[in-house]
Formats: C-alpha cells, sequence, structure tokens
C-alpha cells in the first residue's frame, strides 16, 4: 500500500551554521540564506499538496547561543515578517506561531500578533512558525492551563483524556504532522512536536537547510509516498 502525499509537513531546519561556516562566513550569514529557503519551500507548497508547514525556527534551548547569534536571528525574524507580510498575503499564506511568547520582545510579538491577525483570512497554506518552542516546554505550559481549568471546576479531572489535552496546546487548530524532516545529518527530534509526532513519518536528510530546495523537499514527498503508514494496525 502507498501513503498520499503528506498532508501537514514538519521541518527542523538545522544546518545554517556549517553551511555558513563553510564558506568562511558568519553564522548569521547562513541564517539569511536559510531564510530565503523558506520563503522558496513555503511558495513549493501549494503544487506538492502541503497544507501544513510547520517550521522550528527557534528553540527553547537556543536562548543558550551567544548573544550577538541570538539577537541576530530576532531581527532577522523581526525583518522577515515586515517584509515577506503583503507577499505571504497575497499567496494565500495563514501565518500562525507557536511557542511561550513571554521571552521574546515587544516589538517582535507585536509583528507576530499582526501577521497573524492579517493573514487570518487565508486557507491556501498554513505556515506555522515554532519561536521558543521546545514540545516539553509546550506539554508544561498545557499542563498548567488544564490544571488550572480543573481548579476553577470548569473541567472534571475524570473526562481528561488524550484529545482533551491535545486542546490545550500550542498547536490545537492544526492537525498531527504526517512527515518530520530534519536536515544537516543529525538524527534526533530536539523535543520538537514530541506529542503531536506520535505517528509521524521521519526523514533525516543530509542537504544542510540553505542548501534545501523545492526540488529537494519534491524528492522527499516522493519518497514518503511509497511508505506504508500502518498506525499500529495491520494491513492486508
Ligand atoms: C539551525 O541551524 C537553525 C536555526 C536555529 C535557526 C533557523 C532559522 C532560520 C532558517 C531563519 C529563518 C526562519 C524564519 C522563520 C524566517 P544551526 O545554526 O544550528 O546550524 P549548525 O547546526 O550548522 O550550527
Amino acid at each position: 500500500m502507498t501513503s498520499d502525499g503528506p498532508r501537514h509537513v514538519a521541518a527542523i531546519m538545522d544546518g545554517n551554521g556549517r553551511w555558513a561556516q563553510a564558506r568562511g562566513k558568519p553564522r548569521l550569514f547562513g541564517h539569511h540564506a536559510g531564510a530565503r529557503r523558506v520563503r522558496e519551500v513555503v511558495r513549493a507548497c501549494p503544487d506538492l499538496g502541503v497544507k501544513y508547514l510547520t517550521i522550528f525556527a527557534f528553540s527553547t534551548e537556543n536562548w543558550k547561543r551567544t548573544q550577538s547569534e541570538v539577537a541576530g536571528l530576532m531581527s532577522l525574524f523581526r525583518r522577515y515578517i515586515q517584509r515577506e507580510a503583503r507577499d505571504l498575503l497575497a499567496e494565500g499564506v495563514r501565518v500562525r506561531f507557536i511557542g511561550d511568547r513571554v521571552k521574546l520582545d515587544d516589538k517582535l510579538t507585536r509583528l507576530m500578533d499582526e501577521l497573524e491577525l492579517l493573514t487570518s483570512h487565508n486557507d491556501r497554506v498554513h505556515l506555522t512558525v515554532a519561536l521558543n518552542y521546545g514540545g516539553r516546554d509546550e506539554l508544561g505550559r498545557a499542563t498548567k492551563r488544564l490544571a488550572r481549568e480543573v481548579a476553577a471546576g470548569r473541567l472534571d479531572p475524570e473526562t481528561v483524556d488524550e484529545t482533551t489535552l491535545a486542546r490545550f496546546l500550542d498547536t490545537c487548530f492544526l492537525p498531527d504532522p504526517d512527515l518530520v524532516i530534519r536536515t544537516s545529518g543529525e538524527a534526533r527530534i530536539s523535543n520538537f512536536l514530541l506529542w503531536q509526532s506520535a505517528y509521524a513519518e521521519y526523514e533525516f536528510i543530509d542537504t544542510l537547510w540553505p542548501d534545501f530546495t523545492a526540488e529537494v523537499f519534491a524528492d522527499i514527498l516522493a519518497s514518503y509516498q511509497t511508505r506504508d503508514r500502518r498506525f499500529g494496525a495491520v494491513t492486508a
């Protein structure tokens, strides 16, 4: 049995730093090249039948990078939103952000809110950007919100099951990912969509993110279609 194309693809965009270093450039040069690939990959989605794309832009662990790299990435995110907003709107892309916004600066969170509102009527492609996101952090925040509902008497603990918890996750508006891609040769999940990827297929590829072209994306999706997804069941 072969699968249909994946409806929801999630990507761990790794290898920007190594890509830049291999060219004798600072790491931020690689992040800028990576941002251009994001644009290309989002644009490729409709033709490839991908309705939902979720990308890991900044993890809860990425704060441990040098102060100048963190500041450079935050400035890149602000500029990306400002520059791309008009095209994303025109191209039918609905943008949403997941992750904990509390640690992000006000200017960035304002731009994030505005972009979410601006694109809220779009439905051609759903782009979700994980920013200050960690799977365990998300589960911790979700559990806190759920516990508050129980404490307030609005939720009966006896009725809590996995669908209840899923409603409290940052991703409550998203279907689970069908395929998770990680670039740059690392075979780790790194705290990305831990709960949501329970039945996802994984593709670990050596390509560094700044070399992740629409063609590479299309090849991965073609190979996904030959996989047999059984979700734990036995098929004839
Ligand atoms: C991992 O590569 C990449 C990141 C932590 C940042 C990802 C950000 C982008 C691709 C920029 C654009 C994103 C948006 C949403 C505009 P790395 O630095 O860990 O690479 P390395 O493993 O080679 O050091």
